[in-house]
Order: C-alpha cells, then sequence, then structure tokens
C-alpha cells in the first residue's frame, strides 16, 4: 500500500475551538470511525470533582477551574489513539501548549458566534461564560479576543452547514494525510 502522508505518526487528535463547535460530537464521531478512545476535558473534569463544570466556576471560581482544566489536559495529552475535545478556554493558556507533540494533531473546529449561542442552548450543557443577558453578544466578543489562541490549532475546520459525521470525515482525511495514524 502506498503511504501518502507527509509527516510523523499522528497518535492523538486535539479538537479546540468555542463553545458549541461541536467538539464533543465531531470528537465521538471521529474517535468511533478511527477505533480510538474519545475524552471530554470538561466530563472528566466534572467525574473528578463531583460537580458540575457550572459549579466549579460559581464556587471556586474561573481561575480554580482554569488550574484543574491545565492538569486534565496535560493528562489526556500523553495518552495514545485518543481523540481529545478540550474545553473553549484550554488553548488561551500559553503553557497548555507545551503538552502539544509532534504526535498531536490540533484541529480548531470554526463556528460563528449566532451558531454558537443555538447548538450551546440546544445541547443542556450551562455555559456560565454566556449565562448573560446578551449571550450571541458576549460570543462576538470571546470569539475575537480567542482567535489568536485558536489559530495556533495546525488545521482548521469549518463546521457551519455541516453535519458532525462530515466534519469528523474530513479531519480523518486530514489526519491520514499528515502521517500514519498509529
Ligand atoms: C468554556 C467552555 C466550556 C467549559 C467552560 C468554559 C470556555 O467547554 O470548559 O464553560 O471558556 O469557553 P465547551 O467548550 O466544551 O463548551
Amino acid at each position: 500500500m502506498s503511504d501518502e502522508s507527509a509527516g510523523p505518526p499522528v497518535r492523538r487528535i486535539l479538537l479546540i475551538g468555542f463553545m458549541g463547535s461541536g467538539k464533543s460530537t465531531v470528537g465521538r464521531e471521529l474517535a468511533e470511525r478511527l477505533g480510538w478512545v474519545f475524552e471530554d476535558f470538561d466530563e472528566l473534569i466534572e467525574t473528578r470533582v463531583g460537580v458540575s463544570v457550572s459549579e466549579v466556576f460559581a464556587v471556586q471560581g474561573e481561575a480554580f477551574f482554569r488550574d484543574l482544566e491545565a492538569e486534565v489536559g496535560a493528562e489526556l495529552l500523553r495518552r495514545d489513539r485518543i481523540v481529545l475535545a478540550a474545553g473553549g478556554g484550554w488553548p488561551l493558556r500559553e503553557s497548555n501548549w507545551s503538552s502539544v507533540d509532534r504526535a498531536t494533531l490540533s484541529v480548531w473546529l470554526h463556528v460563528g458566534a449566532g451558531e454558537a449561542v443555538r447548538r450551546v442552548a440546544a445541547d443542556g450543557r450551562r455555559r456560565p461564560l454566556l449565562a448573560v443577558a446578551e449571550p450571541e453578544a458576549e460570543a462576538m466578543v470571546l470569539l475575537a479576543s480567542r482567535r489568536p489562541a485558536y489559530e495556533k490549532a495546525e488545521v482548521s475546520v469549518e463546521t457551519e452547514g455541516m453535519d458532525a459525521a462530515g466534519v469528523a470525515h474530513h479531519i480523518e482525511s486530514l489526519a491520514r494525510r499528515r502521517g500514519p495514524l498509529i
């Protein structure tokens, strides 16, 4: 079989992007396609602390949550054959990127503010940062300020107008072009 891939092996795929960009839905789908494990940073945090992310924000505060998120991310980024959904704010802390090595394909899932707010409202998980009077305006401001952090991803993929299966399929093709999946 010819090997068209140009780069080093891909051992894990990290999905980053704004709330509502579809990281968890696409991540599950992608992991299934590859026969890999899927992990979501927020879910692991909730399992560890025994309360919701929203409660951690309310009781211990955002800074405490960001430390937990950094810890969980560093741990998960050492595992192989895994698809990871980072929380939307994880890419903002520069030092978190030191755990992203050459064997990690990082992917930014694009979504606009309006669609992000619609998806978040529909998925039933409370997002403390969007629990404001004008969530779409807030999402626009946050998205603009986060853009440089999201741009650190190796590749970016548009999600609007595509279903999770289509996005997962596209990422799988990008990954296979980047290097052997092992
Ligand atoms: C956050 C995103 C959330 C969660 C927390 C903060 C953010 O995760 O970590 O509410 O700062 O963007 P999702 O991106 O999975 O919604």
